[in-house]
C-alpha cells in the first residue's frame, strides 16, 4: 500500500491547509497509509549542527514514504519559513531524489509566486514532479475549515479528484 507523509506549510491554530490534509485523509480511507510530521518541531537548519531527534524521526518518515504531499500558503509571495526549513534539513538527504511529491496550495490568493518557489526548490532537490498532482485552492478559508469541513461542493469535488490521482 502507498506510504503518503504530509507536511503542512501553515502552523496556524486553525489553518485551512491542515484541514485540506485531514479532508484527503478522510477521502484516502485506508487506500494508502497517511502519516504526518509536524514541521514546527524542527529546529532552526544549520549544517554545523547534528541532527535532533526530531530531524531523525523526520528524515525517517520521509525515507519511509513513496509520497510526500505538501500543503501550504503563500507567505509574501514565497514559501512560509517553516516549510523552507523543513526542506532545508533533507537538501542534501541521499534519499530525497526520486521522491515523489504532491502539493496543495491552500492560500487566501492563487499562490503563484509560492508554486514558482516551491517548485524551484523541489526541482534543485530532484523530486519528481507531476502537474497533475499540484492543486491551487485560492481563497482556501472559505473553502474548508480546520476539521476538514467543506465549505462549498465544488472545492470538495476538486480536492476529491486529486486524491483520486494521488491513488492512481
Ligand atoms: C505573513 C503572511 C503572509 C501572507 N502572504 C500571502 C501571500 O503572499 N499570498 C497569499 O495569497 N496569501 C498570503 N497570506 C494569506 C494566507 O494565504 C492565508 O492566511 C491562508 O489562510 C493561510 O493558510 P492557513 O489557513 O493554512 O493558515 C499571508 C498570510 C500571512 C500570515
Amino acid at each position: 500500500m502507498t506510504r503518503i507523509l504530509t507536511i503542512c506549510g501553515s502552523t496556524r491554530d486553525g489553518s485551512t491547509n491542515r484541514g485540506l490534509l485531514r479532508a484527503v485523509a478522510n477521502m484516502i480511507q485506508g487506500r494508502a497509509v497517511v502519516t504526518q510530521v509536524d514541521i514546527a518541531a524542527l529546529p532552526h537548519f544549520s549544517p554545523d549542527i547534528p541532527s535532533p531527534p526530531a530531524v531523525n524521526a523526520y528524515q525517517e518518515a520521509l525515507r519511509q514514504a513513496d509520497l510526500l504531499l505538501i500543503a501550504t500558503p503563500e507567505y509574501a509571495h514565497g514559501l512560509p519559513g517553516v516549510l523552507k526549513n523543513a526542506l532545508d534539513w533533507v537538501v542534501a538527504d541521499e534519499y530525497f531524489p526520486g521522491k515523489r511529491v504532491a502539493v496543495i496550495f491552500g492560500s487566501t490568493g492563487d499562490a503563484a509566486n509560492a508554486r514558482i518557489h516551491l517548485l524551484e526548490i523541489l526541482t534543485t532537490m530532484c523530486a519528481q514532479i507531476d502537474e497533475s498532482l499540484i492543486l491551487h485552492l485560492p481563497g482556501s478559508r472559505s473553502k474548508v475549515d480546520r476539521e476538514g469541513r467543506f465549505l462549498q461542493p465544488a472545492a470538495q469535488a476538486e480536492v476529491a479528484a486529486f486524491v483520486e490521482r494521488l491513488l492512481s
